[in-house]
């Protein structure tokens, strides 16, 4: 019987941000997976689609000032650009937020709540009585319960790893105003997850896909599994069947979607979805490591509690540093797909290769400029690039062409050897492995080429030289399928200078072997070029100016405790006076009532306002700042304004003057 076809996903990216090096750590050897599967005669399937909903969207759509669905469709459309620049190509790109994935997510939800596994629980949840909301996840920030780091609301991102539930977190904090929380009871629904723990543990143990998805998921679940709280108070999401306040937590509908964007597909391709999710599957998750929890622990107990297949494969790629600092936007360790890479001109296929050939897929990729464009000229351009120009250069320029003749049977058991050594090494996800090993045919073509020299046997015998030449273009055609699923671009550039008019990606990869036709061959042009010394400088500085300016704003603006902050006395005023200071062209002095007292205060706002302007005005006023004399105007206290132009800070509703600042 055949076995089930392929189903490749990749986490959904987030819509709040654009795409960098992290995201592609993950997508990259996803896709290049599939582009080998399917050359080497698999069915596959590959999916994924934006992540829209859960509080890192709600949060970041309110500081943009947009709606969560347009900022969802701007990133959407951003990501999707991205991938396809990068040479990542969906079968279905989809977005959580579409109708199929609020389906399925119902749909699921009910099936789980009929067989039982869903119950109401009152939780303590955090509650910040200043934006007079519960906080959900992200909201709320305070401390590990377990490590006690700082974490999220709903995961100990910068230490221990462990998802939190809600109530958990210690000391919490409402992200967006910064009040010290305090927990209040909410009914909530919960997921009975401890009782999967044997079926988890048992399933791990059969789990493919890197060691570290199984391991970790084991580990954690051994220490305490602990049943799983599946609603939230939010607006924006899906909405829990029959509670119409409450929606689903994200991490429920963002792995339903790797299912509703299948449905997608199969719709599009007149295919029956089912196949790939219902029943024994090959459902491969390709996903970053820091959510290898929700992957190998949720995702299968859900799709089991609902009756569906759980996934045959989890692949989790390793963390990403940037010169050997922790990956971090805020620090300036950052590589920015677009502003950073592909808009300056470089070739997707470069970020590939390096992607792929750099470290083992689970380990640590650790990003440089310097050790990039080292590898990139070393390896891609002194090696592959290389061998395949002599080769090509050489025929055309003595043979105008495939010379007629067989290849010899050493040069073909050579290419089997590689062939067998890449498919290992694909399918067992060690792509480092398999890239290093076709490096190693091109490697061998030149050292092939170099030693046979068929420059000089030319010039004592035309045959001899065409085969050694004959030979090579072989080795040049096998090491171009090969390298096909890592620089898909390149590739194809070198199977039409071997004098193909086809896609390299409708041949097979036993190809490798097969005669190439005798046609003629044009002069090459050089497949790569070199990445100059002045460029890599050039991006380094760039990267180290981002990391400068980045440092210069944690120095400008260090952290102050919330204790700290009290400290300042910030209360309404009313301005009662203003005149210009004398022998002075921006400042003013005021005279400001701050509730039963009036305060002289100087402030730089000549050139904005005229005096009658801001009289009457309610202002807003830092009132115990040390006494100064400006101007020889003595100065107690000052009012807040922002931006270049001084724009009064008001408040928004009337209150009382003199009312304290929170
Ligand atoms: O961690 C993240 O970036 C999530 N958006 C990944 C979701 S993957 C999945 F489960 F859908
Ligand atoms: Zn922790």
């Amino acid at each position: 019987m055949n076995p089930p076809p392929l189903l490749v996903t990749c986490g959904l990216p987030y819509t709040n941000g654009p795409c960098h090096l992290g995201h592609l750590r993950t997508y990259v050897p996803a896709d290049a997976y599939v582009r080998y599967m399917r050359r080497a005669g698999e069915e596959v399937v590959f999916v994924c689609g934006s992540d829209n909903h859960g509080t890192p969207i709600v949060v970041s759509a309110e500081e943009a000032g947009v709606s969560p669905r347009a900022l969802s469709e701007r990133y959407h459309k951003h990501f999707d650009d991205t991938f396809r620049r990068m040479e990542v190509i969906f079968d279905r790109f989809g977005m959580t937020d579409d109708p199929a994935t609020h389906l399925r997510t119902k749909a699921i939800v009910s099936r789980l709540t009929e067989n039982g596994y869903i119950y109401k629980q009152i939780v303590h949840q955090a509650y910040c009585t200043k934006c007079k909301r519960f906080l959900p996840d992200r909201y709320v920030e305070g401390v590990c319960p377990h490590c006690g780091t700082p974490a999220r609301g709903d995961e100990c991102d910068q230490g221990c790893g462990r998802h939190l539930e809600p109530g958990e977190i210690k000391d919490p904090v409402c992200k967006v105003c910064g009040t010290k929380a305090e927990f209040r009871d909410q009914e909530h629904y919960f997921f009975r997850l401890s009782e999967f723990r044997e079926f988890l543990l048992s399933y791990l143990e059969t789990l493919r896909g890197t060691s570290n998805a199984r391991n970790y998921a084991i580990g954690w679940i051994k220490d305490e599994l602990h049943d799983w709280c599946i609603t939230r108070t939010l607006e924006w999401g899906v909405k829990f069947p029959g509670c119409d306040d409450l929606v689903v937590y994200v991490w429920v509908d963002a792995p339903i979607g790797y299912i509703a964007f299948t449905e997608e597909w199969a719709k599009g391709a007149g295919k029956d979805w089912k196949r790939y999710w219902c029943g024994e599957n090959r459902v491969t998750h390709f996903i970053g490591g820091d959510i290898i929890y929700h992957h190998s622990i949720f995702w299968p107990a859900l799709l089991k509690a609902a009756g569906y297949g759980v996934p045959h494969a989890i692949v989790a790629s390793g963390m990403v540093k940037v010169d050997d600092h922790k990956f971090s936007k805020s620090r300036g360790y950052v590589v920015w797909t677009n502003d950073d890479y592909l808009d300056k001109g470089l070739p997707a296929d470069y970020l590939r290769y390096y992607l792929l050939a750099y470290t083992s897929h689970t380990k640590e990729l650790n990003f440089s400029w310097k050790v990039f464009s080292e590898r990139i000229n070393n390896e891609v351009v002194n090696i592959f690039g290389n061998f395949v120009y002599r080769t090509l250069f050489f025929a055309h320029k003595e043979f105008n062409g495939v010379p007629s003749c067989p290849v010899d049977p050493v040069i073909i058991a050579e290419i089997e050897k590689s062939l067998a050594t890449v498919d290992g090494y694909m399918r067992e996800y060690e792509f480092k492995g398999a890239v290093d090993a076709i490096m190693a045919l091109a490697a061998f073509g030149n050292t092939y080429i170099q030693t046979h020299a068929p420059w000089k046997l030319i010039k004592t015998d035309r045959d001899a030289s065409a085969q050694v030449i004959r030979n090579c273009i072989q080795i040049a055609q096998a090491v171009t399928l090969l390298i096909e699923p890592v620089m898909p671009a390149k590739a194809q550039e070198c199977w039409t200078m071997l004098g193909y008019t086809d896609n390299v990606t409708d041949h097979p990869l036993s190809d490798a072997t097969c005669p190439v036709p005798e046609t003629s061959i044009k002069a090459p042009s050089p497949l790569f070029a070199k990445m100059e010394e002045e460029q890599v400088k050039e991006l380094d500085a760039l990267l180290q100016k981002r990391v400068a300016q980045a440092n210069k704003k944690m120095e400008m603006i260090p952290m102050v405790t919330f204790e700290e902050f009290q400290k300042l006395d910030i209360r309404t005023g009313n301005v009662l006076s203003a005149e210009p200071v004398p022998k002075s062209n921006k400042l003013l002095k005021l005279q400001v009532d701050i509730g039963g007292e009036i305060r002289q205060i100087v402030a730089g706002m000549q050139q904005f306002y005229k005096p009658e302007e801001l009289v009457g005005k309610d202002v807003v006023v830092v009132t115990n700042l040390a006494p100064a004399k400006i101007f020889g105007v003595e100065s107690n206290g000052m009012i807040l304004a922002a931006g270049d132009s001084a724009s009064l800070l008001v408040p928004l509703r009337p209150v009382e003057t003199g009312s304290k600042i929170r």
